[in-house]
Protein backbone atom coordinates (compact mmCIF):
# COMPACT_ATOMS: atom_id res chain seq x y z
CA UNK A 1 0.00 0.00 0.00
CA UNK A 2 2.59 2.25 1.05
CA UNK A 3 4.42 1.83 -2.38
CA UNK A 4 1.37 2.27 -4.25
CA UNK A 5 0.66 5.86 -1.84
CA UNK A 6 4.29 6.59 -3.16
CA UNK A 7 3.99 6.14 -6.75
CA UNK A 8 0.20 8.11 -6.59
CA UNK A 9 2.02 11.06 -5.31
CA UNK A 10 5.12 11.02 -7.41
CA UNK A 11 2.70 11.00 -10.51
CA UNK A 12 0.97 13.49 -9.27
CA UNK A 13 4.03 15.58 -8.43
CA UNK A 14 5.36 14.86 -12.11
CA UNK A 15 2.06 15.64 -13.56
CA UNK A 16 2.63 19.16 -12.32
CA UNK A 17 6.35 19.43 -12.89
CA UNK A 18 6.10 18.17 -16.46
CA UNK A 19 3.68 20.98 -17.36
CA UNK A 20 5.39 23.53 -15.61
CA UNK A 21 8.48 22.12 -17.66
CA UNK A 22 6.68 21.50 -20.68
CA UNK A 23 5.28 25.30 -20.79
CA UNK A 24 8.37 27.46 -19.70
CA UNK A 25 11.79 25.65 -19.64
CA UNK A 26 13.47 24.88 -23.38
CA UNK A 27 15.92 21.58 -22.95
CA UNK A 28 19.32 23.00 -22.38
CA UNK A 29 22.03 19.86 -23.43
CA UNK A 30 24.64 19.98 -20.69
CA UNK A 31 27.98 20.81 -22.28
CA UNK A 32 31.23 18.87 -22.32
CA UNK A 33 32.98 19.25 -18.90
CA UNK A 34 36.72 19.75 -20.78
CA UNK A 35 37.80 21.07 -23.57
CA UNK A 36 39.34 19.56 -26.62
CA UNK A 37 41.17 19.63 -29.43
CA UNK A 38 39.06 18.19 -32.35
CA UNK A 39 42.00 15.80 -33.09
CA UNK A 40 42.15 14.11 -29.73
CA UNK A 41 41.98 10.37 -29.61
CA UNK A 42 42.03 8.31 -26.89
CA UNK A 43 45.08 6.05 -26.11
CA UNK A 44 44.54 2.50 -27.54
CA UNK A 45 42.28 0.36 -25.02
CA UNK A 46 41.48 3.25 -22.99
CA UNK A 47 37.72 3.07 -24.67
CA UNK A 48 37.04 -0.59 -23.90
CA UNK A 49 38.25 -0.17 -20.44
CA UNK A 50 35.75 2.74 -20.20
CA UNK A 51 33.13 0.14 -21.56
CA UNK A 52 33.69 -2.45 -18.62
CA UNK A 53 33.58 -0.01 -15.59
CA UNK A 54 30.29 1.21 -17.39
CA UNK A 55 29.23 -2.34 -18.00
CA UNK A 56 27.37 -1.33 -20.88
CA UNK A 57 27.22 -5.18 -22.39
CA UNK A 58 25.47 -5.98 -19.71
CA UNK A 59 22.13 -4.60 -20.52
CA UNK A 60 22.89 -3.70 -23.96
CA UNK A 61 23.51 -7.33 -25.17
CA UNK A 62 20.45 -9.55 -25.23
CA UNK A 63 20.61 -13.22 -24.04
CA UNK A 64 22.54 -15.08 -26.81
CA UNK A 65 22.47 -11.57 -28.34
CA UNK A 66 25.21 -9.85 -30.59
CA UNK A 67 27.40 -7.24 -27.97
CA UNK A 68 25.60 -3.94 -27.60
CA UNK A 69 22.95 -4.73 -30.09
CA UNK A 70 19.61 -4.18 -27.64
CA UNK A 71 17.22 -5.80 -27.40
CA UNK A 72 17.93 -6.95 -23.81
CA UNK A 73 14.39 -6.35 -21.69
CA UNK A 74 15.00 -4.40 -18.56
CA UNK A 75 11.84 -5.62 -15.81
CA UNK A 76 10.34 -2.43 -14.60
CA UNK A 77 7.19 -2.07 -12.11
CA UNK A 78 5.77 -0.20 -15.04
CA UNK A 79 6.86 -2.98 -17.47
CA UNK A 80 9.68 -4.04 -19.69
CA UNK A 81 12.17 -1.77 -20.66
CA UNK A 82 13.71 -3.05 -23.83
CA UNK A 83 17.43 -1.61 -24.11
CA UNK A 84 18.59 0.20 -26.85
CA UNK A 85 21.26 -0.75 -29.93
CA UNK A 86 24.69 0.74 -29.49
CA UNK A 87 26.77 -1.00 -31.96
CA UNK A 88 27.65 1.50 -34.99
CA UNK A 89 24.61 0.21 -37.48
CA UNK A 90 23.68 3.60 -38.94
CA UNK A 91 20.30 2.81 -39.25
CA UNK A 92 19.04 0.63 -36.38
CA UNK A 93 22.38 1.66 -34.30
CA UNK A 94 24.20 5.26 -33.30
CA UNK A 95 26.16 4.93 -36.69
CA UNK A 96 25.27 8.18 -37.32
CA UNK A 97 25.37 10.04 -33.81
CA UNK A 98 27.57 12.58 -33.38
CA UNK A 99 29.77 13.04 -30.20
CA UNK A 100 27.01 15.74 -28.62
CA UNK A 101 23.95 13.41 -29.09
CA UNK A 102 25.86 10.62 -27.19
CA UNK A 103 26.90 13.27 -24.54
CA UNK A 104 23.51 13.99 -24.49
CA UNK A 105 22.16 10.42 -23.90
CA UNK A 106 24.86 9.72 -21.26
CA UNK A 107 24.63 13.06 -19.00
CA UNK A 108 20.84 14.45 -19.91
CA UNK A 109 19.49 11.02 -20.34
CA UNK A 110 17.72 12.08 -24.06
CA UNK A 111 17.58 9.28 -26.88
CA UNK A 112 18.38 9.62 -30.52
CA UNK A 113 15.21 10.70 -31.07
CA UNK A 114 15.31 13.44 -29.06
CA UNK A 115 13.28 11.24 -26.73
CA UNK A 116 13.54 11.43 -22.76
CA UNK A 117 15.60 7.86 -21.65
CA UNK A 118 13.84 5.93 -18.83
CA UNK A 119 16.71 5.80 -16.27
CA UNK A 120 16.95 2.44 -16.51
CA UNK A 121 19.86 3.47 -18.37
CA UNK A 122 21.83 4.59 -15.59
CA UNK A 123 22.59 8.38 -16.80
CA UNK A 124 22.03 9.57 -13.17
CA UNK A 125 25.64 8.57 -12.66
CA UNK A 126 27.08 8.81 -15.66
CA UNK A 127 26.89 12.04 -15.94
CA UNK A 128 29.82 12.40 -13.67
CA UNK A 129 32.38 10.82 -16.20
CA UNK A 130 34.94 12.80 -17.69
CA UNK A 131 34.34 14.11 -21.42
CA UNK A 132 37.63 12.22 -22.23
CA UNK A 133 36.07 8.94 -20.83
CA UNK A 134 33.09 9.66 -22.62
CA UNK A 135 34.65 10.48 -26.19
CA UNK A 136 36.97 7.58 -25.60
CA UNK A 137 33.54 5.04 -25.10
CA UNK A 138 32.15 6.96 -28.29
CA UNK A 139 35.27 6.19 -30.42
CA UNK A 140 34.62 2.25 -28.86
CA UNK A 141 31.08 1.87 -29.85
CA UNK A 142 31.56 3.45 -33.56
CA UNK A 143 34.70 1.96 -34.40
CA UNK A 144 35.26 -1.36 -32.19
CA UNK A 145 32.07 -2.48 -31.67
CA UNK A 146 30.90 -4.91 -34.78
CA UNK A 147 27.51 -3.37 -36.44
CA UNK A 148 24.50 -5.00 -36.09
CA UNK A 149 21.12 -4.01 -37.30
CA UNK A 150 18.28 -4.69 -35.02
CA UNK A 151 15.35 -2.75 -34.53
CA UNK A 152 14.50 -2.85 -30.42
CA UNK A 153 10.88 -3.26 -29.85
CA UNK A 154 9.32 -0.29 -29.15
CA UNK A 155 8.83 0.04 -24.81
CA UNK A 156 5.47 0.85 -23.96
CA UNK A 157 4.91 1.31 -20.36
CA UNK A 158 1.45 1.44 -18.56
CA UNK A 159 -0.46 5.15 -18.39
CA UNK A 160 1.39 7.76 -17.36
CA UNK A 161 4.53 6.14 -17.61
CA UNK A 162 4.25 5.87 -21.18
CA UNK A 163 4.30 9.96 -21.36
CA UNK A 164 8.29 10.05 -21.76
CA UNK A 165 7.79 13.82 -21.73
CA UNK A 166 7.22 13.54 -18.01
CA UNK A 167 10.90 12.30 -17.63
CA UNK A 168 11.98 16.14 -17.79
CA UNK A 169 10.29 16.46 -14.97
CA UNK A 170 11.51 13.46 -13.13
CA UNK A 171 15.04 14.45 -13.76
CA UNK A 172 14.74 18.11 -12.41
CA UNK A 173 13.98 15.84 -8.71
CA UNK A 174 16.03 13.33 -9.48
CA UNK A 175 19.45 14.60 -11.04
CA UNK A 176 20.31 17.13 -7.93
CA UNK A 177 23.40 19.35 -8.52
CA UNK A 178 25.52 19.79 -11.45
CA UNK A 179 26.99 16.90 -13.31
CA UNK A 180 30.67 17.97 -12.79
CA UNK A 181 32.86 15.37 -10.71
CA UNK A 182 33.63 16.67 -7.70
CA UNK A 183 36.73 14.84 -5.63
CA UNK A 184 37.04 14.32 -2.13
CA UNK A 185 39.83 15.44 -0.13
CA UNK A 186 41.96 12.34 -0.50
CA UNK A 187 45.36 11.14 -2.53
CA UNK A 188 45.18 10.63 -6.21
CA UNK A 189 44.16 6.47 -6.02
CA UNK A 190 41.07 7.64 -3.48
CA UNK A 191 39.82 9.93 -5.84
CA UNK A 192 40.25 7.73 -8.71
CA UNK A 193 38.53 5.11 -6.55
CA UNK A 194 35.00 8.02 -6.16
CA UNK A 195 35.62 8.94 -10.07
CA UNK A 196 35.40 5.02 -10.80
CA UNK A 197 32.50 4.21 -7.93
CA UNK A 198 29.84 7.63 -9.01
CA UNK A 199 30.53 7.75 -12.55
CA UNK A 200 30.55 4.73 -14.61
CA UNK A 201 30.77 2.39 -12.13
CA UNK A 202 27.12 3.23 -11.47
CA UNK A 203 26.87 1.73 -7.91
CA UNK A 204 24.75 3.90 -6.70
CA UNK A 205 22.10 2.65 -9.33
CA UNK A 206 22.02 -0.99 -6.61
CA UNK A 207 23.32 -0.10 -3.61
CA UNK A 208 21.68 3.40 -2.65
CA UNK A 209 18.19 3.16 -1.30
CA UNK A 210 15.67 4.71 -3.89
CA UNK A 211 13.65 7.94 -2.74
CA UNK A 212 9.54 7.77 -2.92
CA UNK A 213 10.00 8.57 -6.78
CA UNK A 214 12.19 5.91 -7.44
CA UNK A 215 15.13 7.87 -8.11
CA UNK A 216 18.65 7.05 -6.42
CA UNK A 217 18.83 8.66 -3.34
CA UNK A 218 22.47 9.14 -3.17
CA UNK A 219 24.62 9.65 -6.11
CA UNK A 220 27.81 10.65 -4.83
CA UNK A 221 29.68 10.71 -1.73
CA UNK A 222 28.42 14.07 -0.41
CA UNK A 223 24.95 12.58 -0.41
CA UNK A 224 24.36 10.78 3.00
CA UNK A 225 22.75 8.00 1.79
CA UNK A 226 25.54 6.99 -1.10
CA UNK A 227 26.01 3.15 -0.65
CA UNK A 228 23.69 3.05 2.43
CA UNK A 229 22.67 -0.31 1.19
CA UNK A 230 19.62 -0.88 -1.47
CA UNK A 231 17.39 -3.43 -3.24
CA UNK A 232 17.56 -4.19 -6.87
CA UNK A 233 14.88 -7.34 -8.53
CA UNK A 234 15.25 -9.42 -5.12
CA UNK A 235 18.21 -8.81 -4.03
CA UNK A 236 19.32 -7.27 -0.81
CA UNK A 237 22.50 -5.20 -2.20
CA UNK A 238 24.09 -4.59 1.03
CA UNK A 239 25.62 -1.12 2.42
CA UNK A 240 28.77 -0.78 1.54
CA UNK A 241 29.03 2.28 3.90
CA UNK A 242 28.28 2.78 7.71
CA UNK A 243 29.35 0.91 10.79
CA UNK A 244 27.11 -2.08 9.85
CA UNK A 245 28.80 -2.86 6.18
CA UNK A 246 30.37 -6.01 6.25
CA UNK A 247 32.33 -4.91 4.05
CA UNK A 248 34.05 -2.71 6.05
CA UNK A 249 35.21 -4.83 8.15
CA UNK A 250 37.31 -6.41 5.61
CA UNK A 251 40.55 -5.64 4.28
CA UNK A 252 41.07 -3.13 1.32
CA UNK A 253 42.65 -6.07 -0.31
CA UNK A 254 39.73 -8.29 0.46
CA UNK A 255 37.11 -5.88 -1.09
CA UNK A 256 39.22 -5.43 -3.95
CA UNK A 257 39.77 -9.50 -4.25
CA UNK A 258 35.90 -9.86 -4.40
CA UNK A 259 35.45 -7.17 -6.75
CA UNK A 260 38.34 -8.83 -9.49
CA UNK A 261 37.12 -12.62 -9.09
CA UNK A 262 33.67 -12.67 -7.21
CA UNK A 263 34.99 -14.03 -4.07
CA UNK A 264 37.41 -13.50 -1.00
CA UNK A 265 37.65 -14.98 2.16
CA UNK A 266 33.86 -13.87 3.23
CA UNK A 267 31.94 -13.96 0.84
CA UNK A 268 30.73 -14.66 -3.04
CA UNK A 269 28.83 -12.58 -5.16
CA UNK A 270 25.54 -13.62 -6.07
CA UNK A 271 22.82 -12.11 -7.98
CA UNK A 272 22.59 -9.70 -9.89
CA UNK A 273 26.55 -8.41 -8.07
CA UNK A 274 27.71 -11.82 -9.71
CA UNK A 275 26.66 -10.29 -13.28
CA UNK A 276 28.00 -7.09 -12.38
CA UNK A 277 31.82 -9.15 -11.50
CA UNK A 278 31.27 -11.61 -14.35
CA UNK A 279 30.87 -8.36 -17.19
CA UNK A 280 32.15 -5.44 -15.49
CA UNK A 281 34.36 -5.50 -12.68
CA UNK A 282 36.92 -8.88 -13.78
CA UNK A 283 37.71 -6.89 -16.81
CA UNK A 284 38.81 -3.66 -14.80
CA UNK A 285 42.93 -2.90 -14.11
CA UNK A 286 44.36 -4.19 -10.64
CA UNK A 287 45.17 -0.40 -9.74
CA UNK A 288 41.68 0.90 -11.05
CA UNK A 289 40.40 -1.84 -8.72
CA UNK A 290 42.45 -1.42 -5.86
CA UNK A 291 41.41 2.06 -6.46
CA UNK A 292 37.79 1.70 -5.76
CA UNK A 293 38.35 -1.11 -3.08
CA UNK A 294 40.96 1.82 -1.39
CA UNK A 295 37.69 4.58 -1.53
CA UNK A 296 35.06 2.25 -0.62
CA UNK A 297 36.72 1.55 2.95
CA UNK A 298 38.30 5.21 3.35
CA UNK A 299 35.11 6.92 2.22
CA UNK A 300 34.00 8.16 5.67
CA UNK A 301 37.90 9.18 6.38
CA UNK A 302 39.49 6.37 7.11
CA UNK A 303 43.05 5.41 7.09
CA UNK A 304 44.27 3.79 3.43
CA UNK A 305 45.45 0.46 4.17
CA UNK A 306 48.34 -0.75 1.86
CA UNK A 307 47.04 -3.48 -1.08
CA UNK A 308 49.65 -5.55 -2.49
CA UNK A 309 50.64 -4.72 -6.30
CA UNK A 310 48.89 -8.16 -7.76
CA UNK A 311 45.45 -9.00 -6.80
CA UNK A 312 44.07 -12.44 -5.92
CA UNK A 313 47.11 -14.05 -7.50
CA UNK A 314 46.21 -17.67 -8.63
CA UNK A 315 47.56 -20.59 -6.43
CA UNK A 316 46.68 -23.49 -4.47
CA UNK A 317 43.64 -22.81 -2.18
CA UNK A 318 43.17 -23.77 0.68
CA UNK A 319 39.78 -26.55 1.66
CA UNK A 320 40.66 -26.38 5.40
CA UNK A 321 38.16 -25.07 7.77
CA UNK A 322 38.54 -22.46 10.15
CA UNK A 323 38.04 -22.31 13.29
CA UNK A 324 35.29 -20.52 15.19
CA UNK A 325 35.73 -17.49 16.31
CA UNK A 326 35.28 -16.53 20.03
CA UNK A 327 31.27 -14.99 19.24
CA UNK A 328 31.01 -18.34 17.14
CA UNK A 329 31.95 -20.55 20.33
CA UNK A 330 28.98 -21.52 21.85
CA UNK A 331 26.70 -22.57 18.14
CA UNK A 332 30.06 -24.60 17.21
CA UNK A 333 29.84 -26.20 20.51
CA UNK A 334 25.83 -27.03 20.20
CA UNK A 335 26.71 -28.17 16.72
CA UNK A 336 29.61 -30.64 17.58
CA UNK A 337 27.59 -31.69 20.66
CA UNK A 338 25.11 -33.45 17.97
CA UNK A 339 22.96 -34.15 20.65
CA UNK A 340 19.49 -35.19 20.10
CA UNK A 341 17.90 -32.42 22.01
CA UNK A 342 19.01 -29.41 19.57
CA UNK A 343 16.47 -27.10 18.42
CA UNK A 344 15.25 -27.72 14.84
CA UNK A 345 17.43 -25.37 13.12
CA UNK A 346 20.88 -26.61 13.93
CA UNK A 347 19.77 -30.18 13.55
CA UNK A 348 18.90 -29.68 10.12
CA UNK A 349 22.26 -27.22 9.59
CA UNK A 350 24.27 -30.35 10.71
CA UNK A 351 22.58 -32.79 8.62
CA UNK A 352 22.61 -30.66 5.63
CA UNK A 353 24.94 -27.78 5.80
CA UNK A 354 27.90 -28.31 7.97
CA UNK A 355 29.92 -30.83 5.53
CA UNK A 356 30.62 -27.38 3.29
CA UNK A 357 30.17 -24.64 5.64
CA UNK A 358 31.09 -26.35 8.81
CA UNK A 359 30.17 -26.04 12.48
CA UNK A 360 32.49 -23.01 12.82
CA UNK A 361 29.81 -21.21 10.64
CA UNK A 362 33.47 -19.73 8.73
CA UNK A 363 33.14 -22.13 5.72
CA UNK A 364 36.71 -22.50 3.94
CA UNK A 365 38.18 -19.24 2.27
CA UNK A 366 37.42 -18.63 -1.42
CA UNK A 367 35.61 -22.04 -1.36
CA UNK A 368 33.06 -21.99 1.00
CA UNK A 369 31.28 -18.40 2.21
CA UNK A 370 31.16 -17.38 5.53
CA UNK A 371 27.97 -17.82 7.29
CA UNK A 372 28.81 -15.99 10.24
CA UNK A 373 28.54 -11.92 9.46
CA UNK A 374 27.84 -12.67 6.27
CA UNK A 375 25.60 -10.16 4.02
CA UNK A 376 23.16 -12.66 2.69
CA UNK A 377 22.72 -14.45 5.80
CA UNK A 378 21.75 -11.17 7.46
CA UNK A 379 20.03 -9.16 4.97
CA UNK A 380 17.15 -6.64 6.21
CA UNK A 381 14.84 -8.60 4.08
CA UNK A 382 15.79 -12.78 4.35
CA UNK A 383 14.05 -13.16 0.94
CA UNK A 384 17.04 -13.82 -1.38
CA UNK A 385 18.45 -16.16 1.71
CA UNK A 386 15.43 -18.15 1.90
CA UNK A 387 15.68 -18.21 -2.25
CA UNK A 388 18.87 -19.60 -1.99
CA UNK A 389 18.32 -22.15 -0.18
CA UNK A 390 15.27 -23.77 -2.25
CA UNK A 391 17.31 -23.16 -5.52
CA UNK A 392 20.86 -23.41 -4.38
CA UNK A 393 23.42 -21.59 -6.16
CA UNK A 394 26.74 -22.29 -8.68
CA UNK A 395 29.80 -20.37 -8.51
CA UNK A 396 30.55 -17.75 -11.02
CA UNK A 397 33.61 -18.63 -12.96
CA UNK A 398 35.73 -15.55 -13.14
CA UNK A 399 39.03 -16.02 -15.37
CA UNK A 400 41.41 -15.31 -12.36
CA UNK A 401 39.01 -18.20 -10.32
CA UNK A 402 37.29 -20.49 -13.06
CA UNK A 403 36.05 -22.41 -9.96
CA UNK A 404 33.26 -24.97 -10.40
CA UNK A 405 31.48 -25.16 -7.32
CA UNK A 406 27.47 -25.86 -6.71
CA UNK A 407 25.62 -25.96 -4.33
CA UNK A 408 22.31 -27.72 -4.60
CA UNK A 409 19.16 -26.62 -3.93
CA UNK A 410 16.53 -27.96 -0.87
CA UNK A 411 13.43 -26.99 -2.39
CA UNK A 412 12.34 -30.62 -2.00
CA UNK A 413 13.63 -32.07 0.85
CA UNK A 414 13.22 -29.24 3.27
CA UNK A 415 9.40 -28.46 4.16
CA UNK A 416 8.58 -24.43 4.47
CA UNK A 417 8.82 -24.65 8.42
CA UNK A 418 12.37 -26.61 7.85
CA UNK A 419 13.53 -23.80 5.75
CA UNK A 420 11.94 -21.08 8.12
CA UNK A 421 13.85 -22.66 11.30
CA UNK A 422 16.99 -23.31 9.20
CA UNK A 423 17.29 -19.54 7.91
CA UNK A 424 16.13 -18.47 11.62
CA UNK A 425 18.80 -20.57 12.94
CA UNK A 426 21.47 -19.43 10.85
CA UNK A 427 20.57 -15.61 11.32
CA UNK A 428 21.13 -15.66 14.91
CA UNK A 429 23.77 -18.61 15.04
CA UNK A 430 27.41 -17.77 15.69
CA UNK A 431 26.76 -13.98 16.96
CA UNK A 432 24.88 -13.15 14.00
CA UNK A 433 21.73 -10.32 15.10
CA UNK A 434 18.94 -10.38 12.48
CA UNK A 435 15.36 -11.29 12.69
CA UNK A 436 13.20 -14.89 12.46
CA UNK A 437 11.98 -15.89 9.10
CA UNK A 438 8.36 -16.95 9.50
CA UNK A 439 7.15 -20.41 7.71
CA UNK A 440 4.44 -17.87 5.61
CA UNK A 441 7.53 -15.70 4.57
CA UNK A 442 9.18 -18.82 2.79
CA UNK A 443 5.75 -20.58 1.44
CA UNK A 444 5.58 -16.78 -0.21
CA UNK A 445 9.45 -17.31 -1.32
CA UNK A 446 8.79 -20.72 -2.43
CA UNK A 447 5.98 -19.30 -4.86
CA UNK A 448 8.25 -16.85 -6.30
CA UNK A 449 10.92 -18.98 -6.94
CA UNK A 450 8.67 -21.65 -8.73
CA UNK A 451 6.75 -19.01 -10.83
CA UNK A 452 10.46 -17.88 -12.32
CA UNK A 453 11.36 -21.56 -12.72
CA UNK A 454 14.61 -21.50 -10.61
CA UNK A 455 17.74 -20.40 -12.70
CA UNK A 456 20.76 -22.06 -11.85
CA UNK A 457 22.13 -19.04 -10.88
CA UNK A 458 20.13 -15.69 -10.02
CA UNK A 459 21.85 -13.41 -12.41
C1 LIG B 1 21.30 -1.00 -16.26
C2 LIG B 1 21.15 -1.13 -17.68
C3 LIG B 1 21.96 -0.26 -18.61
C4 LIG B 1 23.32 -0.04 -18.60
C5 LIG B 1 24.34 -0.58 -17.61
C6 LIG B 1 23.59 0.79 -19.73
N1 LIG B 1 22.45 1.09 -20.40
FE1 LIG B 1 22.27 2.32 -22.04
N2 LIG B 1 20.27 2.06 -22.00
C7 LIG B 1 19.58 1.19 -21.19
C8 LIG B 1 18.17 1.20 -21.55
C9 LIG B 1 17.09 0.37 -20.90
C10 LIG B 1 18.04 2.11 -22.61
C11 LIG B 1 16.75 2.52 -23.32
C12 LIG B 1 16.01 3.50 -22.46
C13 LIG B 1 14.75 4.01 -23.09
O1 LIG B 1 14.27 3.43 -24.07
O2 LIG B 1 14.25 5.01 -22.59
C14 LIG B 1 19.37 2.65 -22.87
C15 LIG B 1 19.66 3.61 -23.83
C16 LIG B 1 20.93 4.01 -24.20
C17 LIG B 1 21.25 4.94 -25.25
C18 LIG B 1 20.23 5.70 -26.13
C19 LIG B 1 20.07 5.00 -27.43
C20 LIG B 1 19.05 5.60 -28.38
O3 LIG B 1 18.91 5.04 -29.48
O4 LIG B 1 18.40 6.59 -28.04
C21 LIG B 1 22.61 5.03 -25.33
C22 LIG B 1 23.45 5.85 -26.30
C23 LIG B 1 23.14 4.15 -24.32
N3 LIG B 1 22.10 3.56 -23.65
C24 LIG B 1 24.48 3.95 -24.10
C25 LIG B 1 24.99 3.19 -23.03
C26 LIG B 1 26.41 3.06 -22.76
C27 LIG B 1 27.52 3.62 -23.61
C28 LIG B 1 26.51 2.30 -21.63
C29 LIG B 1 27.76 1.90 -20.87
C30 LIG B 1 28.59 2.99 -20.39
C31 LIG B 1 25.17 1.97 -21.20
N4 LIG B 1 24.29 2.51 -22.10
C32 LIG B 1 24.86 1.20 -20.09
C33 LIG B 1 20.11 0.44 -20.16
C34 LIG B 1 21.43 0.44 -19.76
C1 LIG C 1 22.87 -4.28 -10.68
C2 LIG C 1 22.99 -4.06 -9.28
C3 LIG C 1 24.37 -3.86 -8.69
C4 LIG C 1 25.34 -2.99 -9.12
C5 LIG C 1 25.32 -2.06 -10.32
C6 LIG C 1 26.44 -3.13 -8.18
N1 LIG C 1 26.14 -4.05 -7.22
FE1 LIG C 1 27.39 -4.68 -5.72
N2 LIG C 1 25.98 -5.98 -5.07
C7 LIG C 1 24.71 -6.13 -5.62
C8 LIG C 1 24.03 -7.21 -4.92
C9 LIG C 1 22.62 -7.71 -5.20
C10 LIG C 1 24.93 -7.68 -3.93
C11 LIG C 1 24.71 -8.84 -2.96
C12 LIG C 1 25.31 -10.09 -3.57
C13 LIG C 1 25.14 -11.35 -2.77
O1 LIG C 1 24.29 -11.36 -1.87
O2 LIG C 1 25.83 -12.33 -3.05
C14 LIG C 1 26.14 -6.87 -4.05
C15 LIG C 1 27.27 -7.06 -3.25
C16 LIG C 1 28.40 -6.26 -3.30
C17 LIG C 1 29.54 -6.38 -2.40
C18 LIG C 1 29.64 -7.35 -1.23
C19 LIG C 1 28.92 -6.77 -0.04
C20 LIG C 1 28.76 -7.68 1.13
O3 LIG C 1 28.44 -7.13 2.20
O4 LIG C 1 28.87 -8.91 1.01
C21 LIG C 1 30.44 -5.43 -2.79
C22 LIG C 1 31.81 -5.15 -2.19
C23 LIG C 1 29.88 -4.73 -3.92
N3 LIG C 1 28.64 -5.26 -4.21
C24 LIG C 1 30.50 -3.68 -4.58
C25 LIG C 1 29.97 -3.04 -5.69
C26 LIG C 1 30.63 -1.98 -6.41
C27 LIG C 1 31.98 -1.39 -6.02
C28 LIG C 1 29.82 -1.63 -7.44
C29 LIG C 1 30.08 -0.61 -8.54
C30 LIG C 1 31.22 -0.90 -9.38
C31 LIG C 1 28.65 -2.48 -7.38
N4 LIG C 1 28.77 -3.31 -6.31
C32 LIG C 1 27.61 -2.41 -8.29
C33 LIG C 1 24.18 -5.43 -6.69
C34 LIG C 1 24.88 -4.51 -7.47
C1 LIG D 1 28.20 -29.35 -1.17
C2 LIG D 1 28.60 -28.22 -0.41
C3 LIG D 1 27.50 -27.31 0.14
C4 LIG D 1 26.45 -27.65 0.95
C5 LIG D 1 26.08 -29.02 1.47
C6 LIG D 1 25.77 -26.40 1.26
N1 LIG D 1 26.40 -25.36 0.64
FE1 LIG D 1 25.90 -23.40 0.80
N2 LIG D 1 27.28 -22.94 -0.59
C7 LIG D 1 28.18 -23.83 -1.15
C8 LIG D 1 28.96 -23.14 -2.15
C9 LIG D 1 30.07 -23.74 -2.99
C10 LIG D 1 28.51 -21.82 -2.15
C11 LIG D 1 29.03 -20.66 -2.98
C12 LIG D 1 28.69 -20.78 -4.40
C13 LIG D 1 29.35 -19.69 -5.17
O1 LIG D 1 30.57 -19.72 -5.26
O2 LIG D 1 28.62 -18.81 -5.65
C14 LIG D 1 27.46 -21.72 -1.14
C15 LIG D 1 26.78 -20.56 -0.85
C16 LIG D 1 25.91 -20.43 0.21
C17 LIG D 1 25.34 -19.19 0.64
C18 LIG D 1 25.58 -17.79 0.00
C19 LIG D 1 26.64 -17.04 0.71
C20 LIG D 1 27.02 -15.72 0.05
O3 LIG D 1 28.02 -15.13 0.49
O4 LIG D 1 26.38 -15.28 -0.90
C21 LIG D 1 24.52 -19.47 1.71
C22 LIG D 1 23.69 -18.48 2.51
C23 LIG D 1 24.57 -20.90 1.90
N3 LIG D 1 25.44 -21.44 0.98
C24 LIG D 1 23.87 -21.59 2.86
C25 LIG D 1 23.77 -22.96 2.91
C26 LIG D 1 22.83 -23.69 3.72
C27 LIG D 1 21.83 -23.05 4.66
C28 LIG D 1 23.03 -25.02 3.48
C29 LIG D 1 22.27 -26.19 4.02
C30 LIG D 1 20.84 -26.19 3.75
C31 LIG D 1 24.12 -25.11 2.52
N4 LIG D 1 24.54 -23.86 2.19
C32 LIG D 1 24.64 -26.31 2.05
C33 LIG D 1 28.32 -25.17 -0.85
C34 LIG D 1 27.44 -25.88 -0.06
Amino acid sequence: MKKYLSILIAVIVLGILAALALIYVPFKPTPANEAFPTDWKAEPGRGEAVMRVGDCMACHTAKGGEPMAGSRGIESPMGTIWASNITPDKETGIGNWTMDQFRAAMVDGIGGHGQQLYPAMPYENYRYMTESDLRALFDYLQTEVKPVKNEVAATSLSFPFNMRFGIRAWNWLALSGESQFKPMAGDDQQIRGQYLTEGAGHCAACHSPRTSYMAQDGTRLSDKSFLSGGMVDDWTAPALRGKDARIQKWSTEEVAAYMATGRNAHAVANGEMASVVEHSLQHMSDSDLKAMAVFLKTMDGQAVEAVPAKLATPGPRSMAPLPADEAGQATAALLKSASPDMPLGARLYLDNCAACHFTSGKGSPEIFPELQGNSMVLGKDASPLVALILNGTASLKTDRRPMDLVMQGYADRLTDSEVAALATFLRKGWGNQASEVSESQVSKVRKHVQAAAAPERAN
